[in-house]
């Protein structure tokens, strides 16, 4: 297949930004001095406390480093989660529309997926299904739709998780790119019942390939998970953990972070920008993460225009009838391919029909 000229894949950061010559010495200083043998299933414990700090700064996680257990990204917590919660045939309720492999993961433990929408709040607490104990959610950057939960919403979450003795599972995939003000506290730590698991994932921080995540789980589930890791695969790759120890205790992260969001923060405006008049499509806001979605407005339909890569709304809802949308990611995309891709993007587009019904 040709590659894309204007790629707007959803999910993916720039590996050009990433700073790989760094990577490869402190991976290489790791692979001579690294002990040779096994490790402790809940991943490399300087890494565990480089996290732990990490979070708390940058995010308002409370965990000490015995609570974060070190994952082959946050597929492989999301798993163990699963494993040590899902018995066969139990419902556990998704964002609809949502990530896709997460559900496709929890159906593959015996899970019964229930789709639950997401309005300009976040997940609709009301709509969990009752017989639900587990509920997935993206509060931070909602996936796909990019909205934040709100404060409300968070604290309704909260409240039903603790009436029903049910599990959130919280997934803040990549709101360490954030373009306006500080975001509202996690669920993790507004949680007094203890009803949280926190997962984390250094593949937008980072690069996808690493396999690098974790998770903070309240202390009941600690002994089930660390077991379950162990049945896995034992633990992660113990040269790769202690280098990302370092990158994250020398600053290194926070900086790669810092020169990360500056890039992102243009690409978004650039696309924000030129979409703002086209009143075809209705920008979801959102102030951090590596894609934006755009939905369209009734009757709009897009075609594919070759050269350009987007990903449409409807591949990610379960359930019908699917939203028409588009949803643009800018990890791939440089800010100089942007509006020519934008402009190639809309010329496959069908005008509005008159009079445009407003968008919901
Ligand atoms: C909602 C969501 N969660 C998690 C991830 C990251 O998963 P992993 O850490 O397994 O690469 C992604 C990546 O696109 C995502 O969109």
């Amino acid at each position: 297949m040709l590659e894309a000229r204007y790629d707007f894949q959803v999910g993916v950061p720039d590996p050009r930004l990433f700073p790989m010559e760094t990577w490869r010495r402190l991976v290489a200083r790791e692979l001579r001095v690294s002990a040779a043998g096994y490790g402790e299933p809940s991943g490399y414990a300087p890494l565990r406390e480089a996290i732990s700090r990490h979070i708390g700064i940058s995010r308002s996680v409370h965990a000490g480093p015995g609570d974060v257990l070190i994952t082959n990204g946050a597929q492989q917590a999301l798993d163990l989660v699963g494993r040590v919660l899902i018995e066969p045939g139990a419902c556990v309720a998704v964002e609809e529309p949502g990530y896709p492999p997460a559900r496709q993961l929890f159906r593959s433990l015996g899970a019964r997926v229930a789709g639950v929408p997401v309005d300009a709040e976040g997940l609709v607490v009301e709509a969990i299904p009752g017989s639900a104990r587990i509920v997935y959610v993206t509060p931070s950057h909602q996936f796909p739709l990019g909205t934040p939960m709100s404060l409300a919403r968070r604290a309704a979450l909260l409240a039903w998780a603790e009436r029903r003795n049910a599990v959130v599972i919280e997934d803040d995939y990549d709101s360490e790119f954030r373009f306006g003000e500080r975001p509202l506290e996690p669920l993790q730590s507004l949680d007094r019942a203890g009803r949280v698991v926190y997962v984390g994932s250094f593949s937008k921080t980072l690069l996808p390939m690493l396999r690098l995540g974790f998770l903070v789980a309240p202390a009941s589930l600690g002994p089930a998970l660390r077991a379950a890791k162990r049945l896995s695969d034992w633990h992660g790759e113990l040269p790769t953990q202690a280098a990302l120890a370092r990158f994250i205790d020398e600053g290194l992260l926070a900086r790669h972070i810092r020169k990360a969001t500056r890039e992102y923060a243009a690409r978004h405006a650039l696309i924000t920008d030129a979409l703002a008049g086209d009143d075809r499509l209705r920008l979801v806001p959102s102030t951090a993460g590596l894609h934006l979605c755009a939905r369209l407005a009734p009757g709009v339909s897009v075609r594919p225009v070759p050269g350009v890569a987007v990903e449409r709304l409807e591949a990610y809802c379960g359930e019908k009838p699917p939203q028409p949308g588009l949803v643009l990611g800018y990890g791939a995309i440089t800010q100089q391919a942007i509006p020519g891709g934008l402009r190639l993007l809309r010329s496959g587009m069908s005008a509005a029909p008159e009079p445009a019904r407003p968008l919901p």
